[in-house]
């Protein structure tokens, strides 16, 4: 994937850095296994070269990220001590640890930082202000961090209109980080005149989420290629009995509206060419790690299993398509990867995009990329362009404009 040109927005480069105090908000929403151990740390790897930077000006380096959805309360399933340690060992210097974003420890501590030192402060989502993009919190964060700049760093979460992402930036000269900059351009040139056939292939479980961006991909992509619990929605929709699978409930409207868009654009006969849903899945009663897999069709899916894959007839229709694209861009797992029964699906889609002829390919979500790095040998280098985004990166290839982006100072 290549770079773009110019960005379009202020970026670290065209701010006087030398010894200021910069307030970085990255996205550290990395995935945890079930005894709260980072289990992939891209996201956290791919924050160091703003750090490692802002460091070579002698700035004093202040992070805030999320974790999770902890809805507003102080959950510590989801605090970011353990991200700050990782980060620690990446820097190979120490981490300062803050168990709170705002009030009083955070002015002490901050006011007194040295230059050259790196802090990380508690999870914005333990305040429901956060999410609420309210502008008191927003201001206290400037103010109690007593940041010179503001660095927008976090390409996972500039879909949100947040605190931490759009609110901040009245209080605070704000411009883009490094990873941002580097998200933003390649993807946008990507798909400012994609090589075609271009073909989308989703999945993953934040449904509700992700159908409203399909809308937008119609008229963008060629084919749309969906599994995963989005595909259990869709066919849920259709018609089809989806026994105990995960079916977001609501989405009627808009998957009408899906449908109708995608018959404006091919015409009512060749809808199921343009929307391609799994003909059959990997369905199981079990959800532990041991789990095993019987691959049905989709009419027959017992009332007591949950559909966890896309199934083989399926796979090898993705495979056809994919090997036919020249660009794709994925989003979301085709199954629970994280129980080995059902990773099939995804499997076979990271093999047609490593192996011989693969098409170009821009892989985005946070589960999605932390299948494929797991999966690759060469810890996801043998992909032509995985992002830290998921949502984020979906909504700017749907053309969407980013709250997060949008409200830095212009270039
Ligand atoms: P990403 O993080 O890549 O954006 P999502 O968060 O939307 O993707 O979804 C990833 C999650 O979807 C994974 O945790 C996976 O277990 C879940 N998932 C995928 N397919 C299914 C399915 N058929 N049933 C239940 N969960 C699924
Ligand atoms: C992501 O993982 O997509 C981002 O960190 C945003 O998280 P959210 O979907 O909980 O807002
Ligand atoms: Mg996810």
């Amino acid at each position: 994937m290549k770079n773009g040109g110019r960005f379009y927005k202020k970026t670290m480069s065209d701010v006087p850095l030398v010894g200021k105090t910069i307030l970085v908000r990255a996205d550290y929403n990395v995935p945890l296994t079930k005894d709260g151990k980072i289990s992939d740390d891209f996201r956290i790897r791919q924050s160091v070269p703003t750090i490692k930077k802002l460091l070579e000006y002698g700035c004093r380096v202040i992070i805030i990220s999320h974790l999770g959805r902890p809805d507003g309360m102080r959950d510590m399933r989801y605090t970011l001590e353990p991200a700050a340690a990782r980060l620690a060992q990446l820097l190979g210097q120490d981490v300062r640890f803050i168990d709170e974003c705002v009030g009083h420890k955070v002015f002490m501590w901050t006011k007194r930082a040295p230059q050259g030192s790196v802090t990380v402060l508690e999870n914005l989502r333990f305040h429901p202000e956060e999410e609420a993009n309210d502008t008191e919190f927003a201001r206290q964060l400037a103010k109690q961090t007593h940041a010179d700049y503001f660095v927008q760093d976090g390409f996972g979460v500039v879909h949100r209109a947040h605190a931490s992402t759009s609110a901040i930036t009245a209080y605070v000269p704000s411009v883009a980080g490094l990873l941002l900059e580097r998200e933003v351009s390649t993807i946008t040139h990507a798909m400012k005149e994609p090589i075609r056939p271009l073909v989308a292939v989703l999945g993953g479980a934040k449904v509700s989420d992700k159908i409203p961006v399909i809308k937008a991909l119609v008229p963008i992509a060629d084919k749309i290629i969906v599994g995963g619990a989005m595909a259990n929605t869709f066919l849920a929709h259709d018609g089809y009995a989806m026994g105990k699978s995960k079916v977001e409930d609501g989405m009627d409207t808009v998957i009408e509206d899906v449908y109708a868009r995608i018959k404006k654009k091919v015409g009512n006969d060749k809808i199921d060419g343009f929307l391609i849903l799994p003909v059959d899945v990997g369905s199981g009663t079990s959800l532990e790690q041991t789990a095993t897999r019987k691959d049905v069709t989709i009419r027959g899916i017992q009332s007591d299993a949950y559909a966890l894959d896309i199934g083989p007839k399926s796979m090898r229709r993705l495979i056809e398509e994919v090997a036919r694209a020249k660009t794709v861009i994925w989003n979301g797992t085709l199954g629970m990867c994280e129980v080995p029964a059902f990773r099939a699906g995804s499997v076979a889609l990271a093999e047609v995009l490593t192996g011989k002829h693969a098409p170009d390919s821009i892989i985005g979500g946070g589960d999605t990329t932390d299948f494929v790095l797991g999966w690759d040998s060469k810890k996801g280098a043998n992909f032509p362009y995985i992002s830290t985004g998921g949502g984020a990166s979906l909504e700017l290839m749907s053309g969407l404009k980013l709250p997060g982006v949008e409200s830095l100072l212009d270039a």
